[in-house]
C-alpha cells in the first residue's frame, strides 16, 4: 500500500463572490495554507488549489488511500475554515455545501464532492483533474463513456492493442445506493441503457480490463443528501491517460461536444456543457451555461508537477461557440421543458411549493 499514490480532489462551494459564480480568492489563499501546512508537516505528498465557478477545488496527492479518514477530516477543515473567511466577506451562500456540523470520518454524504484514484505511479504518469459547476455527476456519463468506450472518440480503442480489450465501468445507482460492474465493449448497449439516464446512473469508476485504475468521478447528490435542494452536485474526476490508456487528446475529444446536462440556473435547467480554461470558468450567463475545466498534471513520485490548463486551446473555440448557439437556443424556451427540467427532476427543488399553493384550487371534473 505504501507505495501506492492516491490522487484525491475533494470539493464544495462555501460561498461566491456577488452571486453563485466564481470563488473569491482570498477562499483559494486560506486553502492553499492550509493545505501547505499538511504538506510541510509530510500528511500528504503536495497539492493544487482551484476553482471552477463556485466550487473551490482541493486537488491533494498522498500515500493513505481512498477514503482516508486524515485526508478527508484535513479537507473538511480547510473548508471550515474558508467557510469562516467566507463568512467574514459575507460572500453569497458561506458554507453552502457543509451539510453536517461536525466531521465524522468521511466527507462523503457531509456535503463536499469527492473523486479519489489510488494507483502505482507509472515511469511517467499524466493525470487529468477535471471539475465541473452547474451541473450534476451523471454529467460525465456521456463524454466519460465517449473517451473509454468510443472508438469514434477514442482511436486507440482500436489501434492500441493495450486498449483494445476495453474497460470496466462501475456505475452507481445514486437512487437506490447500489453499484454495478459492467465491461465493454460487450456490454456496451446494457452500459447505455443506465448511464442514459445520468440523474440516477453515475458512472464511479472505470478500470482496464487487466485492472490498471483509469478514471474516478464524484457522485454524491446533495438533493438526496438533505433532502431539498441545496445547490448542483458540480462533480470532479479524476482521469489518468497515454501509454495504454487513451491519450491526454482522446480525453479532451470526450469533451469536444457541448453535449446538454440538468443544472444551470437554480439547478432546474438543461444547458450545454462549455468547455473553459480556468479563468473563464465563471458561470455568469443565467448562472451558467454550465463550465468544465481541464488541468493536467505529471506525476513526480506524487509531487504533481504543473498543471497545464487544457482546455485553454483556440481548437476549444467552436465548441464554445456551439455551447453559446445552444444556450440561447435553450433559453428562448423560458420556463417550458425540456429547457426547464421535468417534474422529477425538480421534486427537490422550489418548484413543489409554488405547486402546492394552487392544489386547493383545482376543480374535480
Ligand atoms: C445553481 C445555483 C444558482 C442559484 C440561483 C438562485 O447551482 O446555485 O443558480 O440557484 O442563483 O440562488 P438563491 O436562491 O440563493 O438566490
Ligand atoms: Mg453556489
Ligand atoms: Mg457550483
Amino acid at each position: 500500500m505504501a507505495d501506492k499514490i492516491t490522487f484525491s480532489i475533494i470539493k464544495a462551494d462555501i460561498g461566491s463572490l456577488c452571486g453563485h459564480h466564481v470563488v473569491h480568492p482570498d477562499l483559494i489563499e486560506v486553502a492553499r495554507r492550509k493545505l501547505k501546512e499538511a504538506k510541510d508537516g509530510n500528511k500528504i505528498v503536495d497539492f493544487y488549489v482551484t476553482n471552477c465557478g463556485d466550487d473551490l477545488e482541493l486537488i491533494i496527492t498522498h500515500r493513505k488511500g481512498e477514503d482516508s479518514e486524515e485526508v478527508h477530516s484535513l479537507a473538511w477543515d480547510t473548508f471550515c475554515e474558508a467557510t469562516k473567511k467566507s463568512k467574514e466577506l459575507k460572500l453569497y451562500g458561506a458554507g453552502q455545501d457543509l451539510l453536517a456540523d461536525t466531521f465524522s470520518g468521511n466527507v462523503k454524504g457531509m456535503g463536499p464532492g469527492v473523486a479519489e484514484l489510488e494507483f502505482e505511479e507509472r515511469p511517467s504518469d499524466p493525470v487529468i483533474a477535471i471539475m465541473m459547476d452547474k451541473t450534476e455527476p451523471g454529467a460525465f456519463n456521456l463524454p466519460l463513456f465517449r473517451v473509454f468506450a468510443d472508438p469514434f472518440c477514442t482511436a486507440g480503442l482500436i489501434i492500441d492493442k493495450s486498449l483494445h480489450s476495453g474497460f470496466i465501468f462501475e456505475v452507481m445507482d445514486v437512487k437506490e445506493h447500489r453499484l454495478v460492474r459492467l465491461n465493454t465493449p460487450e456490454e456496451m448497449y446494457d452500459l447505455l441503457a443506465l448511464i442514459g439516464t445520468p440523474g440516477r446512473y453515475v458512472i464511479k469508476k472505470i478500470v482496464r480490463k487487466d485492472g490498471l485504475p483509469a478514471a474516478a468521478c464524484s457522485t454524491s447528490r446533495l438533493s438526496l443528501i438533505a433532502g431539498k435542494y441545496v445547490g448542483k452536485d458540480d462533480p470532479c474526476a479524476v482521469v489518468r491517460a497515454q501509454s495504454g490508456l487513451p491519450a491526454v487528446g482522446e480525453v479532451l475529444e470526450g469533451f469536444a461536444f457541448p453535449h446538454i446536462v440538468a443544472g444551470w440556473m437554480r439547478g432546474s435547467h438543461h444547458g450545454p456543457m462549455m468547455p473553459v480554461s480556468v479563468k473563464n470558468a465563471k458561470c455568469t450567463r443565467f448562472d451558467g451555461p454550465p463550465r468544465v475545466i481541464a488541468l493536467g498534471f505529471q506525476l513526480a513520485n506524487g509531487r504533481l508537477i504543473g498543471p497545464a490548463d487544457l482546455f485553454d486551446d483556440p481548437a476549444f473555440d467552436t465548441v464554445r461557440l456551439k455551447a453559446a448557439e445552444i444556450a440561447d437556443y435553450m433559453r428562448r424556451h423560458g420556463p417550458f421543458e425540456p429547457s426547464r427540467l421535468g417534474p422529477e427532476e425538480l421534486e427537490y427543488t422550489t418548484l413543489p411549493e409554488v405547486l402546492s399553493k394552487l392544489e386547493e384550487r383545482f376543480e374535480k371534473l
